[in-house]
């Protein structure tokens, strides 16, 4: 059918289809968080409710996508693992990097009442999305290993100017003068010999930032539902057809669950554990 005379403006529409066989990241990041944080109160250096919060959205979004194998998040962004091989929307890239943010979103305004009750929010906040795509394990690897690196300097650098600031009573200015120049080795020695606090037995999930990953589940052997008919001549059951589709599409359906960790992400062990999430 012909359309009108103005359809040919869909024309200038141009493909925006990511590569085959690559794999894909989404990273999500709160847009201006640092004043989003501060009109919402959230506390320093490290808000559990925030975290939690965008923890949830972050589930939110592995339930509703399974080709979402692994996640990563920090502070307020997410790092997302899709399969290298994933059909999601015929790979376009507006259209996965817009729905995906807009859930991610819509998630995090939706469940904010459960984790701050008490703080109605102010504003509509809002995230950034961008889709990297990445040829090799390697750089996978490489990635989230930047990522939780980078959880790492900045938790270590917060902790210890907001134990100087909050504890020892140094202005934030004399904080970071104090810390101007440190290595990691000084951070620590600062936290310890003036504040008691031994860095490395602070929650892994300020130190190690959470790591979501998709693992199989062995379902339990399902009761056998197909609609049986009993031929008296063979006393062998009948099986219709259609049960019988059915019964094969449904073994095929691999059951998963999302399990949420604060653990290393850039050593060999976690990723030979999990080695099925760089599988297509
Ligand atoms: P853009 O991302 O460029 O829009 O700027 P941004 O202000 O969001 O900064 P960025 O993403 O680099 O950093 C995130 C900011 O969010 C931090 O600098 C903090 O100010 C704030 N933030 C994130 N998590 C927490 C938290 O748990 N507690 C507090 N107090 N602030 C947090
Ligand atoms: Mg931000």
């Amino acid at each position: 059918m012909a359309g009108s005379k103005f359809a040919y403006v869909k024309k200038f529409e141009l493909p925006d289809t990511l590569l085959p066989s690559t794999f894909m990241v989404l990273r999500l990041d709160g847009h201006s968080f640092h004043r989003f944080s501060d009109q919402h109160g959230f506390v320093k250096p490290n808000d559990l409710r925030a975290l939690q919060l965008m923890d949830h959205a972050a589930k939110s979004l592995m339930e509703e996508y399974k080709d979402i194998g692994l996640a990563f998040g920090e502070s307020d962004e997410y790092s997302f693992l899709l399969r290298k091989s994933t059909a999601l929307y015929n790979r376009r890239q507006a259209k996965i990097v817009s729905t995906l943010t807009s859930l991610f979103t819509s998630s995090y305004v939706f469940h904010w009442p459960k984790y701050f009750p008490d703080v109605p929010l102010q504003y509509p906040p809002s995230f950034d999305g961008r889709i990297v795509l990445y040829p090799s394990q390697r750089e996978v690897r490489d990635y989230f290993a930047w990522r939780q690196a980078d959880t790492h300097i900045n938790n270590l650098y917060n902790t210890a100017f907001w134990a100087l600031v909050q504890q020892g009573g140094q202005t934030t200015t004399e904080a970071h003068a104090i810390l101007r120049g440190t290595v990691s080795k000084d951070k620590h020695e600062i936290l310890f010999s003036n504040f008691e606090i031994n860095y490395d037995k602070i929650d892994p999930r300020y130190r190690k930032g959470s790591v979501f990953v998709r693992v199989e589940t062995t379902p339990e052997e399902p009761p056998n539902e197909l609609s049986t008919n009993t031929d008296a001549a063979s006393a062998r059951p009948i099986v219709s057809e259609e049960s019988r589709r059915k019964e094969e599409k449904k073994k095929k359906k691999v059951a998963t669950q999302i399990e949420l960790l604060h653990c290393d992400i850039i050593r060999d062990e976690f990723w030979d554990k999990y080695a099925h999430l760089m599988r297509d």
